[in-house]
């Protein structure tokens, strides 16, 4: 774990670069990027759309995600008319046009709690704004109680939904309690004979580490369980605190909850996730998903910029909290889902948050690089990534193989940090303020 780099692994992952910075009161910045989007799009580029559904049965207690636990059908109905309105109002842009879509992904939240009518609309709205492949992946998030109905898996099969992804976090029950996370695990199971009925190409799900209270022998039985069921992917994150409520770090303070393990532990259950999952014969993809194939699924893989080093694959993210990147600039979309009902119906476009561009795109590429664990020579422009990478290798962090970068498993570990450390300089001075606010809130005041 030594790292003569690193005293301590950044606290948090920075999922969108470049990094929003301006909101809609620096009215110019937000112009530019109006105009941006009424411009002809000059380079042809590999897309994702992504359509964020923020409803949720009950709000996990450890969940930073915006997701809301209001199951009213008429919210869900003005929803969707709000997002198909948004999804026509954003087709319109000359650059928009332009575009062809090479994946799909419906996230949360949990999209799995939308009425199948509802769904339908969306998805006739989809394919009516926008060109798409035709061997587009298409996924479709859920959480198992919701996605343990027949009527609903043959339904997506039907729309030709090509890849499933639920989340799990722990097969350990009185975790799952202390967590409220409420599915039962008898859901979890259904999900996944369903999910193999109907023959998805990827059943996908998603299992947490360093969870409170959490052992190296808790993950033993994960993995037995992971072993038994077989999946085709899982994405395994560490948990983040920063979505708890601050009566979990009082609780953990008096004990009446369960302690955060320590950095060691931290780092230990990273290297026994990774070393078992290989066991279990999955592929590590990237810093944090598993799987059967050699590849990350298409959305991973564009979100990112398009993977080991490529920058040019765009977002568009339509949805209330939806978070794109077009034409050189990352935007965020109106958090609040009743706000963003409110502007989409104004016919306001729901921006909250834009970024500037970049003084070098290649920059992107090589900032998502750790993600894919590893990055071409030939995609490294400029001595400074050269002389970095050689303080990386010295540590321990990365070694150099056949005209690759890669990162090894302490260097996933450490991955945050090194992300950092490859920003642009106006990029590292943005981060600098949202890590201030980041570390003004409870939990980093107490139970480390
Ligand atoms: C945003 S949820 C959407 C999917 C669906 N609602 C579900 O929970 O199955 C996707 C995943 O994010 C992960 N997640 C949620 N809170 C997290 C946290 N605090 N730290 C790390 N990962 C987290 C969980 O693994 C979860 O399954
Ligand atoms: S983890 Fe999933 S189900 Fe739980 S609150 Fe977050 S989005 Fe909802």
């Amino acid at each position: 774990m030594n790292s003569k780099l690193y005293k301590k692994v950044f606290p948090f992952t920075h999922h969108f670069y470049p990094l929003h910075k301006y909101t809609k009161s620096d009215g110019n910045y937000v112009k530019e990027f109006f105009n941006a989007l009424s411009s002809k799009k000059s380079v042809k580029t590999e897309n994702l759309l992504y359509i964020h559904i923020p409803f949720c049965l009950h709000h996990c207690l450890f969940c930073p995600f915006h997701a809301t636990t209001n199951r009213n059908s008429e919210d869900m109905r003005k929803y969707t008319e709000a997002i198909v309105r948004e999804m026509d109002m954003f087709s319109r842009f000359e650059y928009i046009k332009d575009m062809t879509i090479n994946a799909i992904y419906f996230g949360g939240g949990s999209p799995s709690l939308m009425p199948i009518d509802e769904i339908k609309k969306i998805i006739d709205s989809i394919k009516k704004c926008f060109r798409i492949t035709s061997d587009c992946e298409w996924s479709f998030e859920g959480e198992p109680i919701t996605l343990a109905n027949e009527e609903l898996m043959h339904f997506l099969k039907e729309q030709n939904i090509s890849r499933i992804s639920y989340g799990i976090q722990t097969f350990n029950q009185e975790l799952r309690d202390k967590l409220e996370i409420v599915a039962p695990l008898d859901d979890v199971q259904k999900c996944l004979e369903l999910a193999k009925k109907y023959k998805f190409d990827d059943i996908n799900v998603d299992m947490l580490y360093y969870l409170p209270g959490q052992t190296i022998e808790d993950l033993k039985t994960d993995m037995e369980n992971i072993n038994r069921l077989g999946f085709t992917s899982i994405d395994y994150y560490y948990l983040s605190y920063f979505g708890f409520p601050e009566r979990v770090f009082k609780g953990m303070e008096d004990g009446s909850f369960p302690k955060r393990p320590s950095e060691y532990d931290r780092y230990c259950m990273h290297e026994y996730v990774t070393n078992s999952m290989i066991e279990l014969g999955y592929n590590k993809v990237t810093e944090n998903i598993f799987s059967k194939q050699n590849e990350p699924s298409e959305f991973y893989r564009l979100c990112w910029g398009g993977g080991y080093g490529e920058y040019s694959a765009e977002t568009i993210a339509i949805g209330c909290s939806g978070r794109g990147y077009i034409n050189g600039y990352s935007y965020a979309n109106t958090t609040n889902p009743y706000k963003f009902i409110d502007e989409v119906m104004n016919n306001e476009i729901p921006i909250f948050k834009v970024s500037d561009r970049l003084d070098e795109e290649e920059n992107r590429g090589i900032v998502f690089f750790p993600r894919f664990l590893k990055i071409s020579k030939s995609k490294i422009i400029g001595t400074r990534y050269f002389d970095f990478f050689k303080k990386l290798i010295d540590d321990g962090l990365m070694v150099e193989s056949d005209g690759y970068y890669c990162l090894t498993t302490k260097g996933t570990f450490y991955s945050p940090s090194i992300t950092i450390d490859l920003f642009e300089s106006k990029q590292v001075e943005i981060s600098d303020i949202w890590l201030k606010e980041y570390e003004s809130n409870y939990d980093n005041k107490t139970c480390r």
